[in-house]
């Protein structure tokens, strides 16, 4: 009862918020040696402990992702993935796929019943949801490239929170608490998640993993065999197989990260680097650019109707690219190049009227040329005072992924498959579409909207930003970018400001609650918009801006715990 009044509450304040005036809501900490912001204020500070031992971003990007997957269980994981951007301080831009891959036993009709019908909850819950986690070789491929401190060393915070245990937030305790049936449906999650005398976890409980913090020893211990093989491998597949999983050790031992090619895309002074395929950000970031470049953004002004409706159209058409091209690249040859041309981009605009919203119906892909060449996730940014940084987004999909927990690993696993398309035209969870390019394949990594971003302006580091929020990824670090650039926000005022979101399919314009006064939503209906006010919020951004005099300028959204640590 208490964590539910907390939890009304919390939305009564975004409410209150989100009428206050922008300035009213930035309070940004600043930094002159390093910053690290991200879900916990636990993970934030292991980062800035590793930099004070003599690491560098990497160094404590690494350590902040383990701490994350101790204090962060709903999706800082150890059995996930995601991608890492890094720039390192010679301004060389590289980015790293530590997605989950599809199980060799995989196959397209996996999730559909006899009659090809999609079975309910399979991708989503339970044993057969995991695709190959990628997260722990990712640490380590980025570690052996960029570090300098040892493996060890920079687990240390991590481990040191799994055994000593860390402090129970209101937040996390509730979260823990509202779960609780669900986690009682599989042996090990109910052992790690729920009380033993069925009783609430409360704010400021002691939450000690002894299972997990065994598991990250062994990973700091033996590296990725540590995980891969093993004891960790031998419970992984155990926990598989006692569910009807088929993640096997030959999947696990076969897993590998991926260095790929940095999508680079120019908005008037500012350079973006993103990540690209199978992640659908880079791309889409890359095509709403390119799309509202030609437009007088200032101009328009800050959320007026008719800015709403010119960044609604242009993410319409970006997601109804995303649903016909994008997949993973090493099984289908992505048209990137011809995706982000600007050309294409204007002429994909030419149906655009200000006066008149288009219908999803009548807005398909585009016809970009075919040159040969990716809702509770987390994201994390660190800089270093020497321009080492790090813009990390990983997840187990959902919160707390598939809910099943490798039993006597003390890690949770992804429900990641169902970011695949289990069946054309079939939305997933996030009302996502997909056809071929994003089929389930035996190896084959899940498209996604993971975004994480670094900005550049004049040739010089400029910003750091990410968010969680499954398809409303890609809307929201594109309004938090705005903010800074366009509107001239600072970077907790780009991170707070409400937000609103469209995404082809289905054909709504959403909102967070209270985020448009009465004329303007008045407005926005009679220029053809279904509006859709959510429930709660979207995604929780995380941004760091390197001012012109090197000090480093941090927004940690009011949405979650998000907490910037530096000095
Ligand atoms: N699992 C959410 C995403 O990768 O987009």
């Amino acid at each position: 009862m208490k964590y539910m009044l907390r939890f009304l509450a919390s939305g009564l304040m975004l409410v209150l918020f989100s009428q206050l005036s922008i300035a009213q809501v930035g309070f940004p900490k600043i930094f002159e040696n390093a910053a690290v912001v991200s879900a916990t204020q636990e993970a934030s500070e292991a980062g800035i402990e590793i930099i004070q031992k003599g690491g560098n971003a990497i160094d404590a990007a690494v350590a902040v992702k383990f701490a994350l997957a101790v204090t962060f269980p709903a999706a800082g994981n150890i059995g996930g993935g995601g991608f890492m951007v890094i720039r390192s301080a010679d301004g060389n831009v590289s980015t790293l796929d530590f997605r989950e891959t599809a199980p060799a036993a995989a196959h397209r009709d996996m999730y559909l019943d006899e009659d090809g019908e999609v079975i309910d909850r399979l991708s989503t819950f339970g044993h057969l949801a995991s695709g190959v986690p990628g997260t722990v070789d990712g640490m380590i491929t980025a570690l052996e490239k960029y570090g300098t401190l040892p493996l060890d060393v920079v687990m240390e915070p991590a481990i040191r929170l799994a055994r000593d245990g860390f402090r129970l937030s209101w937040r996390e305790a509730g979260t823990l608490t509202r779960n609780r049936n669900r986690f009682s449906e599989f042996e090990g999650t109910k052992m790690y998640f729920t009380k033993s005398d069925g009783e609430d976890f409360v704010e400021g409980e002691l939450f000690i993993q002894t299972d997990l913090a065994n598991t990250l020893q062994r990973i700091a211990d033996n590296g990725r065999d540590g995980f891969y093989a093993g004891e960790t491998a031998d419970l992984l597949v155990a926990e598989m197989e006692s569910g009807g999983g088929i993640i096997s050790h030959e999947d696990l031992a076969n897993y590998r990260s991926v260095w790929r090619e940095p999508i680079e895309v120019t908005y008037r002074d500012y350079t973006m680097h993103l990540m690209g395929p199978p992640s659908s950000g880079g791309i889409a970031i890359g095509q709403m650019l390119n799309k509202l470049e030609p437009y007088n953004l200032k101009r328009l002004g800050y959320n007026t109707p008719e800015t709403i409706h010119l960044v609604a159209e242009v993410s319409r058409r970006v997601y109804a690219d995303r649903a016909e091209f994008l997949g993973d690249p090493d099984f289908y040859d992505v048209p990137a190049g011809g995706l982000l041309d600007k050309g294409y981009n204007r002429d994909r605009m030419r149906t655009f009227n200000p006066s008149r919203a288009s219908s999803s119906a009548e807005v398909s892909h585009g016809e970009p040329r075919m040159v040969k060449e990716s809702d509770n996730t987390t994201h994390f940014s660190v800089v270093d005072k020497a321009g080492n940084a790090v813009s990390l987004t990983t997840t187990l999909n959902s919160g707390f992924g598939s809910f099943v927990t490798v039993t006597g690993g003390g890690f949770l696993m992804n429900n990641e498959m169902d970011d695949f398309s289990v069946k054309s035209g079939v939305p997933n969870q996030f009302g996502l579409i997909g056809g071929e390019a994003n089929e389930v394949e035996p190896g084959k990594r899940m498209l996604s909207s993971m975004t994480p971003s670094i900005v550049t302006k004049d040739g010089q580091l400029h910003m750091l930003l990410g968010t969680p929020g499954g398809s409303t990824i890609m809307t929201t670090v594109l309004q938090v970018f705005l903010n800074i650039a366009e509107y001239g926000m600072n970077a907790q005022q780009a991170v707070a400001a409400p937000r609103f979101h469209h995404q082809w399919l289905p054909d709504q314009l959403y909102h967070e609650p209270f985020t448009f006064n009465r004329a303007t939503q008045e407005r926005l209906e009679w220029l053809g918009h279904d509006l859709n006010q959510r429930r709660f919020y979207t995604g929780q951004a995380n941004c760091i801006v390197i001012k012109e005099d090197g000090t480093m300028e941090t927004g940690a959204d009011p949405r979650g715990m998000n907490y910037a640590a530096g000095f």
